[in-house]
Formats: structure tokens, C-alpha cells, sequence
């Protein structure tokens, strides 16, 4: 392919997206931007360049969301109470702890969440999601209405770079962190509107 100034841009925002990504920034990224900013000033006088880095995130975000394996049986949520344990387990992710089977994994949400408001012990690195469910209006998991925050939820958890390029969240799913099963007892944690996530 002939290397023209939109090619080279191009290339150029995807490779400090990249950059930003290791570096724990977000597709917004004040680099990316910067970039993108100081090309459109200089040497290009093309309209639109700005928004490339975003262009490059969504194509991103895209790829990584045909990755995410919806449940079999079209059920999203399990039990809750399980998935409290896993929320709270950092088994096979911690030290040289290592577990031969997928389903002897913990989840270790609670390293970067929020979550119940009785688990006192959790890290900040990601949003609080206690009241997850009822801050987003889900009475009833399995209703239509629900239906978009509920596959939302399972997708975030499976492959986290589904909705934001640069996400620091282990890709549970994708990355063979946790099994089906798990993944449906966590979005029922989230989700159930018994789960003491949403009292
Ligand atoms: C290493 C830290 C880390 C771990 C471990 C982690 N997360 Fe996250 N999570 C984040 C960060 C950071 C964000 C916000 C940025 C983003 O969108 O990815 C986030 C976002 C989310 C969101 C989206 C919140 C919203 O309002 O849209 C959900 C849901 C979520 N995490 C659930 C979980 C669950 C469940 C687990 C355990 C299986 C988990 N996370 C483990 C860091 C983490």
C-alpha cells in the first residue's frame, strides 16, 4: 500500500493509542489526542484527522466485542451468592497461586471494586459498583426493558475492551479467567435485585 500523509496519521494514532493503552490511559487519552491536535494543525490541512483516535478505539471496541461468548442457554444470571464469593477470591491471579481449572478461579473484583456495602476491604482503580442494578432501573432482570444492561454486563465482564479500548480489567472471559457459570453468577450479583448489591 502507498504510504500517503492519511496512512501514515493513521498508523501513527493507532501506535500511541497503544502506547496509551500500556500506559494505563484511556482512548481519550491527552497523547492521542495531542497528536492528533498538533497533525491537524501542521502538516495536514485534512478535515476530520481529530477524530481518528476515536475511529481507532471504536474499531478496536468493535473487534473485541464479536469476541464475547454469549451464554448457551440465552441465561445471563445465576446465583448471586456464589458470585459474591468469586467477586471476593483472588485464587489463580495472586502470587504463585496457581489453579489447574478455570472454575477453581476467584474473580478479584473486589481488588478494583465496590461492590457490596458490608465488604469494607476494596481497591479503587474502578468504579464503585454498589447499587449497580437499581442506579440503572433493573426490577427485573429478565425483562426486555433490562434487556441492553444485562448484555452490557455480561460483555463488560467478559471482554472489558469491548466498551473501552484501553480498559485495565482483566477480560475474564476472553482470557479464560472465568467460566460460563461464574460469569453468570457474577452478573447476578450485579443484577438480582436480592443481591446485596441493590439493597
Ligand atoms: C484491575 C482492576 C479491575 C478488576 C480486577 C476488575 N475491574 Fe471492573 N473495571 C475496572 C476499571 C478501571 C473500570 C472502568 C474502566 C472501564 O470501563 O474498563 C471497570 C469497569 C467495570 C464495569 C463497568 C461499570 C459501568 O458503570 O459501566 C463493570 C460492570 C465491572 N468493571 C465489573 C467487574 C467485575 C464483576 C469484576 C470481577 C470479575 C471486575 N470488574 C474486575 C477495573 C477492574
Amino acid at each position: 500500500m502507498k504510504k500517503t500523509p492519511i496512512t501514515i496519521a493513521a498508523t501513527l494514532v493507532a501506535a500511541t493509542l497503544v502506547t496509551a493503552c500500556a500506559t494505563g490511559g484511556s482512548p481519550s487519552a491527552t497523547n492521542v489526542e495531542k497528536l492528533a491536535d498538533s497533525m491537524v494543525k501542521s502538516a495536514f490541512r485534512t478535515q476530520g484527522i481529530a477524530t481518528v483516535d476515536r475511529a481507532v478505539a471504536k474499531r478496536l471496541e468493535a473487534a473485541n466485542l464479536k469476541t464475547v461468548k454469549w451464554p448457551s442457554d440465552g441465561k445471563f444470571l445465576g446465583d448471586w451468592k456464589a458470585g459474591e464469593k468469586l467477586a471476593q477470591s483472588g485464587r489463580g491471579m495472586t502470587w504463585t497461586d496457581k489453579s489447574t481449572k478455570t472454575s477453581d478461579n476467584g474473580g478479584n473484583c473486589y481488588n478494583c471494586h465496590q461492590i457490596t456495602k458490608e465488604e469494607i476491604s476494596f481497591g479503587t482503580i474502578g468504579p464503585s459498583l454498589y447499587n449497580y442494578g437499581k442506579m440503572r432501573g433493573v426490577s427485573d432482570p429478565n425483562s426486555a426493558a433490562a434487556k441492553p444492561i444485562v448484555e452490557y454486563t455480561w460483555g463488560k465482564i467478559w471482554n472489558a475492551k469491548a466498551y473501552n479500548a484501553c480498559s485495565n480489567m482483566p477480560r475474564a472471559g476472553h482470557a479464560g479467567i472465568l467460566d460460563e457459570q461464574q460469569i453468570k453468577n457474577i452478573v447476578a450479583l450485579l443484577l438480582d435485585p436480592q443481591s446485596p448489591v441493590n439493597k
